[in-house]
């Protein structure tokens, strides 16, 4: 399947969102492919969840779409995946504008996974339904300023650098009870829960994240949307289940290689 994917789209670069062939959508062999990866991936998540053993929707499967074409988010979309996941906000709108424009699909819920620079909040708040890469006050301020009336408030996540990394985002632990306290009084924002990228050798990282997850739930009574544990991607996504993650970000494992 990667490679034909790998083929095709390396062709149709540089742009992500192209025309829809809806009639010819079922018969596709890239997406029957597609469909299969992700089927595949579904069963991955379930068989983690019946292991650890957790409920069999104690976690979410997020789409990492990005640099894949608005095409492959409507399949996967009429399929039933709910939520996708974008790092790139130029890339982001685009599609987010032309699958608005899909009546066939259900709402999509869209989350913001890439890095935040302050020019770049508002259209994260008008155009989102989480920022799961939250790390500083001054970007969490003005997510909430920005987030339009008409909307639900915005659902974020706080990114944490667990494993200490200069080269990954996220606050340290140690800046997490700051951060919390202040994000907690923004009312258009929902404060949901944590999100990390581990190091490669990462050993207990999962275990640790899991830990300040619980132990922050216990000391903020107030917070009774603190729920979502993001982490696990597709090389790790059995382990991160087995830790307790209730959100998986896969890409990779669904939508074959990025170019
Ligand atoms: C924040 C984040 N989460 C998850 C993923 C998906 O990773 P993978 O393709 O290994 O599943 C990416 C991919 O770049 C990412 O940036």
């Amino acid at each position: 399947m990667n490679d034909i994917f790998k083929q095709t789209h390396k062709n149709n670069i540089p742009t992500v969102v192209t025309a829809f062939d809806t009639q010819n959508e079922e018969g596709n062999i890239e997406n029957i492919n597609l469909i299969e990866s992700w089927q595949q991936v579904n069963k991955q998540v379930a068989q983690a969840c019946a292991q650890a053993p957790r409920q069999h929707n104690a976690v979410t499967l997020l789409a990492v779409s990005k640099t894949k074409p608005a095409e492959m988010i409507v399949t996967l979309a009429r399929q039933g995946q709910r939520d996708f996941g974008e790092n790139y906000l130029q890339e982001a709108l685009e599609k987010i504008q032309v699958l608005r424009e899909q009546p066939e699909c259900k709402p999509i819920i869209w989350h913001y996974i890439g890095s935040i620079q302050r020019n770049k909040t508002r259209d994260i708040a008008e155009n989102f339904d989480w920022v799961q890469t939250l790390e500083r006050e001054i970007i969490a301020k003005r997510l909430n300023e920005q987030r339009p009336a008409e909307l639900p408030p915005l659902n974020v996540l706080i990114q944490v650098n667990i494993d200490n990394e200069d080269s990954k985002s996220g606050c340290l632990p140690a800046e997490l009870p700051a951060l919390i306290s202040a994000i907690k009084h923004y009312e258009r924002l929902q404060l949901r829960g944590l999100m990390i990228i581990p190091a490669k050798a990462n050993t207990d990282a999962f275990a640790r994240t899991k830990q300040l997850f619980e132990d922050i739930k216990i000391e903020h009574p107030e917070l009774p949307q603190w729920d979502t544990l993001s982490m696990g991607m597709s090389g790790d996504m059995g382990e991160a289940i087995a830790n307790g993650s209730t959100m998986v970000r896969v890409g990779t494992a669904i939508f074959g290689a990025r170019a």
